[in-house]
């Protein structure tokens, strides 16, 4: 791989990089898509990334439906298709690691410790490996969208981040390669999520500012379903993560709720402007 990125940067041909953990669905599909746009070459990587899994997490049971990856990404035209063995990226007497502190402690960090510092890792890893001009992620992991921006900052990774919106299936659920583990009532329930992003935006639509309020008000409305258990609701800072008293400027609405035994995540960004913030 790193041969064959030797060639093509000789030639000056751009490359356009969608990491993923395959089980690739229209979320996956709109990466692509932009990066096709963006880049005379896209490079998709599928790897099932040990590290970021907890001991008790769904690793092994991850959904690896490879045959239909390799054909959505013919369909695509995708140029690269790399998917590396886990021997391949951790040796045995592999050390060393990428921590971004702070952003990595809270929301998802919280319940999942050290999973941010897998995602980081494999990422300047492939980063290293493929060195492509953009890199795709989606808004529907938004911290680790923030989590990677402020890692390629920081080290000085001549790479730029495309963040793309969350793809959404008709009904609001977004789309998760986890989606298939729920069953036909939960899937109905799981919509709570986007239904609680919607309610929390009406607020903030019709005067209300204070986080805590809104928090306590989609709060309930999430509690009122029988299989969902809240992780976290959190309104915080759509740059630093920091929890935000008062809804202002940009913030980001994020939630994890568990689904049975499910657990998904969504967020929205909403966008308050200095008049409406007087409000
Ligand atoms: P994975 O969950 O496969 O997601 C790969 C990329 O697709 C991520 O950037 C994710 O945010 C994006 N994505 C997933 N669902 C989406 C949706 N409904 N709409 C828009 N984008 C969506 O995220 C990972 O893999 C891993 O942590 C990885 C970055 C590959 C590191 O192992």
């Amino acid at each position: 791989m790193q041969e064959i990125v030797r060639g093509l940067k000789l030639k000056n041909k751009t490359i356009g990089f969608v990491p993923t953990m395959g089980a690739l669905h229209e979320g996956h599909l709109s990466l692509i898509r932009k990066a096709r746009k963006e880049n005379d070459f896209v490079v998709l990587s599928i790897f099932v990334n040990p590290i970021q899994f907890g001991p008790t997490e769904d690793f092994s049971r991850y959904p690896r439906p490879m045959k239909q990856d390799i054909h959505l990404c013919r369909k695509h035209n995708v140029d690269f298709l790399f998917y590396p063995g886990a021997k391949l990226m951790y040796p045995l007497g592999f050390k060393t690691y990428v921590v971004v502190e702070q952003l990595s402690d809270v929301l998802c960090g919280t319940a999942r410790c050290g999973h941010f510092r897998g995602v980081a890792t494999v990422v300047a890893k492939l980063f290293n490996i493929l060195q492509p001009d953009r890199a795709y992620f989606g808004r529907k992991d938004a911290q680790q969208a923030i989590i990677i921006q402020k890692m390629v900052e920081d080290l000085n990774m001549p790479i730029r981040i495309r963040v793309m919106p969350i793809v959404r299936h008709r009904n609001g659920l977004a789309l998760s390669s986890r989606n298939i583990y729920l069953n036909e009532k939960e899937r109905q329930e799981a919509l709570c999520l986007p239904q609680a992003l919607k309610f929390a935006k009406d607020l903030i639509k019709s005067g209300e500012r204070s986080s805590q309020c809104i928090i306590k008000k989609i709060g309930e409305f999430i509690g009122s379903k029988k299989t969902a258990r809240i992780e976290y609701i959190s309104i915080v800072d759509l740059k630093n993560l920091k929890p935000l008293e008062k809804i202002a400027d940009k913030c980001l609405i994020a939630l994890a709720v568990r689904i049975g035994k499910t657990r998904l995540i969504d967020n929205i960004v909403v966008k308050v402007t200095k008049s409406q913030s007087h409000q």
